[in-house]
């Protein structure tokens, strides 16, 4: 998700400094820029002097110092609140007293990020969709506590990157996981009781509804790690059954079956 973050970014002509917790995953990052950039000049939707403007346009750095002089950062690192407070609290001690701090979270409490900063209302969520290079949408999510000067910038930004941006308030999953989680744990259950295989499943919403992915397969797209962490954090919210995680997803996330990204979720891409 940090990379297509940072690629549309840079894409824009902004500037970007993309911090990474460590230099493998900042290769890995930095080459998936390079592969989906590859991939517009590839079509002839980007000529090649625009794919190396865009990647100069990139620095990359294991250094959180690095960020100091950024105007607007966007943390997109593991769903996890105890890590993004840690953060936020750096970035807060380090960057200048107007420069807005956004959380691309999917699920969790923006407020409480918010709370360890000295400015709070320079604090919003700016929630990306995966493949973020292609999806139109962006969430800008308002607290309670920011500023409407804040909401006014980040739309502006969004829109300077191409997408729509729509508003939402800070409850977990915003607009659009809260429909989205349920329905995908609800694939999974139907799934787990035997109602249907996978394939069938998947096939009746890609042709009976149109959707571009059936849920299984979107699933192993968006990560099962991922769904499980927002599902739960959903659950622990509302209580409501709905949104609470499948046996069967707990499972395949403990025997390390993650999705795509693994090689194996509820398809095999091995
Ligand atoms: N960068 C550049 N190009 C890319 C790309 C990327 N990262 N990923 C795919 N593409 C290109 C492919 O090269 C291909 O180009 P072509 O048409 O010229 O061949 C084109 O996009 C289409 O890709 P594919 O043929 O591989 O597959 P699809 O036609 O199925 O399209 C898709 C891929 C856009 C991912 C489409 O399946 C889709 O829209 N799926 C649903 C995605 C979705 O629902 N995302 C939201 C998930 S929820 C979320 O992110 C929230 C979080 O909080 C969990």
């Amino acid at each position: 998700m940090g990379s297509g973050i940072a690629q549309v970014a840079a894409s824009a002509g902004c500037g970007v400094v993309v911090l990474e917790a460590d230099r493998t995953a900042l290769d890995r990052g930095m080459a998936a820029i390079r592969k989906s950039l590859d991939k517009f000049v590839d079509k002839g939707a980007l000529d090649a002097k625009a794919r190396d403007a865009t990647i100069a346009r990139l620095t990359a750095t294991t250094d959180v110092a690095d960020l100091a002089k950024c105007d607007l950062v966007i943390e997109a690192v593991v769903e996890n609140m105890a890590v993004k407070k840690e953060l936020f609290r750096a970035l807060d001690g380090l960057l200048a007293p107007h420069a807005i701090i956004c959380s691309n979270t999917s699920s969790l409490c923006v407020v409480e990020m918010a709370a360890a900063t000295k400015r709070p209302a320079n604090v919003a969520g700016l929630h990306f969709f995966n493949p973020v290079p292609l999806m139109k949408l962006v969430e800008v999510v308002k607290t309670i506590v920011t500023s409407q000067a804040t909401i006014d910038a980040l739309f502006a930004f969004a829109r300077r990157l191409g997408k729509t941006a729509i508003l939402a308030q800070d409850t977990p999953g915003f607009i659009v996981n809260r429909l989205l989680v349920p329905y995908l744990l609800y694939a999974i259950r139907m799934y787990e009781a035997g109602l249907a295989s996978r394939e069938d499943i998947d096939e009746g919403m890609k042709l009976g509804c149109g959707h571009p992915m059936g849920p299984l397969t979107l699933l192993d797209f968006v990560g099962l790690d991922t769904t499980y962490y927002i599902a739960e954090i959903m659950f622990d919210e509302f209580k409501d059954p709905l949104m609470a995680p499948p046996p069967l997803l707990k499972r395949l996330v403990l025997a390390g079956r993650l999705g795509r990204k693994s090689g194996h979720g509820f398809y095999d891409y091995t």
